[in-house]
């Protein structure tokens, strides 16, 4: 949508009474196409962060980071999970890679730069991961400084692009608390299923101590619901009580449920270049162009 399009469709809401809410109960807001970056960097460092798996961190670590480079943002994606499904997700065969994130972490003679991958995809850069990152966790317990790795190692590159995207593995761990140092903000994905709920409070106290402890500006940017099933009354309560717990911290935007997500996967591609009018594909610009607008993404 043009910015044109984008401001008469504002003007139009304005009249319409009243606005048409959306599944989180509040009224839909018109997000603006956010005005292009004169320049790069310094980058916004964003952990999407669930101690759950399977909650769509990693789709929507790749989804977000598509949408953001559409509308011009440089983004560094960090797959910080040793499962690799984020570097898979951009078809590379992470355990074929021979510089990884681990080196970066645990060899201070790698150089970031070396490790960071093209994805193919305009504006989206990547820092992989394998296997060998599941050694990290324990071998940084001895090193001086364990939580600020990772923080060090993304200082170097933070000038060169608008966002870095940390996906986190499901765990509340070294790696993870190494994240949550680095980061200015926390994106929570949460299926929208009472069961996942009830992780988030654990995930919360972790937030805090990081906080008290090593990094006092970190802040919850969001709360993503997905894999929404808006014919289920399961789904509307689980949003109403995130709403409840959460507030307008809650994102407005709504991942819906659909398939298209894992064949896009298949096809190692974002969902939007791969079904780029697909509502999926719309559901992720929404959610970068709110996350702008709430000044969580330059
Ligand atoms: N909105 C969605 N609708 C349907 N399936 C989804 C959605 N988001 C993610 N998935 C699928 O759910 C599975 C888990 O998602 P993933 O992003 O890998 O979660 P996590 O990184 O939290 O483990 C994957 O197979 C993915 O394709
Ligand atoms: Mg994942």
């Amino acid at each position: 949508m043009s910015e044109e399009q984008g401001s008469s469709t504002r003007t139009a809401g304005l009249l319409r009474e009243p606005r048409p809410k959306g599944p989180t109960g509040r009224p839909l807001t018109d997000f603006p196409v956010p005005a292009p970056l004169e320049g790069h960097g310094p980058a916004r460092v964003i952990a999407m962060v669930n101690q759950k798996g399977g909650v769509g961190k990693t789709t929507s670590t790749i989804n977000l980071a598509a949408a953001l480079a559409e509308y011009g943002r440089k983004v560094l994606l960090v797959d910080f999970d040793p499962q690799g499904a984020l570097s898979a997700g951009f078809g590379t065969n992470p355990h074929e890679l021979d510089t990884t994130v681990y080196n970066v972490l645990m060899d201070r003679k790698t150089d970031i730069r070396d490790a960071i991958m093209d994805t193919g995809v305009e504006n989206v850069d990547l820092l992989p991961a394998n296997i060998d990152l599941s050694a990290a966790e324990v071998q940084l317990v001895n090193e001086v400084a364990r939580e600020q790795v990772l923080d060090r190692a993304l200082r170097k590159v933070a000038d060169d692009y608008d966002v870095i995207l940390i996906d986190c593995q499901p765990s509340l761990g070294l790696l993870t608390v190494n994240a949550l140092t680095a980061a200015h903000g926390v994106i929570i994905p949460l299926t929208a299923e009472f069961f996942a709920l009830r992780a988030v409070a654990l995930l919360v106290e972790t937030i805090e101590k990081v906080q008290d402890r090593l990094n006092p500006s970190l802040q919850i940017d969001g709360v993503l619901a997905t894999m929404y099933d808006h014919r289920t009354l399961h789904s509307r309560e689980v949003v109403g009580r995130l709403l409840e717990a959460f507030g307008d911290k809650v994102f407005e935007t709504v991942i819906k449920r659909t398939i298209k997500f894992a064949d896009a996967n298949v096809a190692a591609e974002p969902i939007t270049s791969y079904a780029s009018n697909h509502p999926g594909a719309e559901a992720y610009r929404n959610l970068a162009r709110e996350l702008i607008s709430r000044g969580g993404a330059p």
